[in-house]
């Protein structure tokens, strides 16, 4: 019987040809982002022709899944490939720094990228910052910083990027060597109002160029065309048509965020190779569209205290039921949770367990929390998911674990 399924499983014409080209990660060709290179080569093309002699540093904003990772890489390597041609040592290095966390282990990693033999631990932020210093000078590096997702480290405080900003005016050297490009994730769509980020910038602003580069949603058409690239070197011929693109192109467009499109293409591609089929069909979407909830939070949800559940639920349910926006303010959460509980017969929890709540969920990646202006305990936060989730599917996968915990919402 096993054998039999394995053998007929092995059998199947793969529609996908290679995976991996399928994953966030693999460095695509970029389209339709031609503005914002041309316009970060305006900026940083200095490194190359008048090197050393100011620092650039810029901010790149837009929306999750626009492509600002992917056009910040391709921009880093390729001007680290021309300046290398020119005889000029510039090294690009890219912190995630929602991986790194802490502002230290931003320090460390830096100085571990350019240098292996750091030791991990033992150095104060200070020793790490002189460490790196020194290092550019001796070893004559000019550095293109890139520090993505930036937004993680920002707590009101502009700590890490103020004292690195501020090593180009500290050193005794005359070249300017540390250049960065910030990265924060933003609701360009939204959101007109960046005050954040003006007080972020309060201190160092001066050090920045004027304007951010926004990275402004795609159009369908444009979702179309990344798509179809992607599905051309991924999938194998004729297995994928144009409609299906399109299709998925228009549940795409609505958040804008391009992962979201490779994970359906993905999907529908398993579903349909489930069903011995050997082309991706509209059902096959439909199925993986109605399954958008990510396997790991489904897990999670298992393991969910009550009160949890019901603040997660809560969660839902207001993003659920807003046509406009990706995002809630966590004082509308709040009150819908108080509601929830008030007429589910449950005694809420108090605000600051919830936020703690926030706070865990923002570590394991559940949900996102950005903090607008500072406020008692994240007060005027926003919460958003960080990937595309079906909410409806959602909601019902929280309310039937409270239901099997005796809670009927
Ligand atoms: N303009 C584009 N051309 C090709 N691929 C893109 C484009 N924009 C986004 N992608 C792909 O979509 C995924 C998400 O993009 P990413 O750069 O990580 O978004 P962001 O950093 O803005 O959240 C990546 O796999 C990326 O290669
Ligand atoms: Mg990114």
């Amino acid at each position: 019987m096993f054998e039999e399924l394995f053998h007929n499983v092995l059998k199947r014409k793969p529609l996908l040809k290679e995976e991996k080209f399928l994953s966030v990660d693999f460095p695509t060709r970029i389209l339709h982002r031609d503005n914002e290179i041309e316009e970060l080569m305006t900026y940083y093309s200095s490194l190359i022709t008048n090197t050393g002699v100011r620092a650039v540093n810029q901010i790149l904003l837009g929306d999750r899944g626009v492509g600002k990772t992917a056009t910040a890489k391709f921009f880093s390597r390729s001007l680290e490939k021309t300046a290398l041609k020119r005889g000029i040592n510039l090294k690009y290095v890219h912190i995630n720094c929602r991986k790194e966390r802490t502002e230290y282990k931003v320090l460390v990693k830096i100085n571990q990228t350019l240098s292996p033999r750091i030791p991990k631990r033992g150095y104060s932020p200070q020793d790490l910052m002189d460490f790196l210093t020194e290092f550019l000078e001796k070893e004559d590096i000019y550095l293109l910083l890139v520090l993505d997702e930036f937004d993680s480290l920002l707590d009101g405080e502009a700590g890490l990027l103020y004292s690195l900003v501020r090593i180009n005016d500290d050193t005794n050297n005359v070249h300017k060597r540390l250049n960065i490009i910030g990265i924060l994730s933003y609701n360009v769509k939204f959101e007109r109002n960046i005050s954040f980020l003006s007080k972020f910038f309060r201190d160092i602003r001066h050090y920045f160029q004027q304007n951010a580069i926004i990275f402004k949603p795609y159009t369908q058409e444009q979702v179309f065309d990344i798509l179809k690239h992607r599905v051309s070197i991924s999938f194998n011929q004729n297995t994928v048509s144009d409609e299906i693109i399109n299709y998925i192109a228009s549940i795409v467009v609505k958040s804008g965020d391009i992962r979201c499109g490779l994970n359906l293409l993905w999907s529908s591609s398993k579903i349909a190779e489930k069903n011995n089929l050997n082309i991706v069909t509209l059902k096959c979407v439909h199925r993986a569209y109605q399954e958008l909830v990510p396997y790991s939070i489904r897990e999670m949800i298992k393991h969910m205290t009550e009160h949890k559940l019901l603040f997660l639920f809560a969660i839902v349910d207001k993003l659920k039921n807003q046509v406009d926006k990706s995002e809630i303010s966590l004082h509308e959460v709040v009150n819908e949770y108080n509601n929830i509980c008030r007429t589910s017969g449950i005694s809420p929890r108090s605000y600051s367990q919830l936020w703690n709540y926030v706070q865990e969920w923002k570590k394991d990646e559940i949900i996102d929390a950005k903090l607008e202006g500072g406020g008692l305990k994240g007060r005027k936060s926003f919460l958003q998911f960080p990937e595309i989730i079906n909410l409806k599917k959602f909601s019902q996968n929280i309310s039937k674990a409270l239901q099997s915990k005796g809670i009927i919402v």
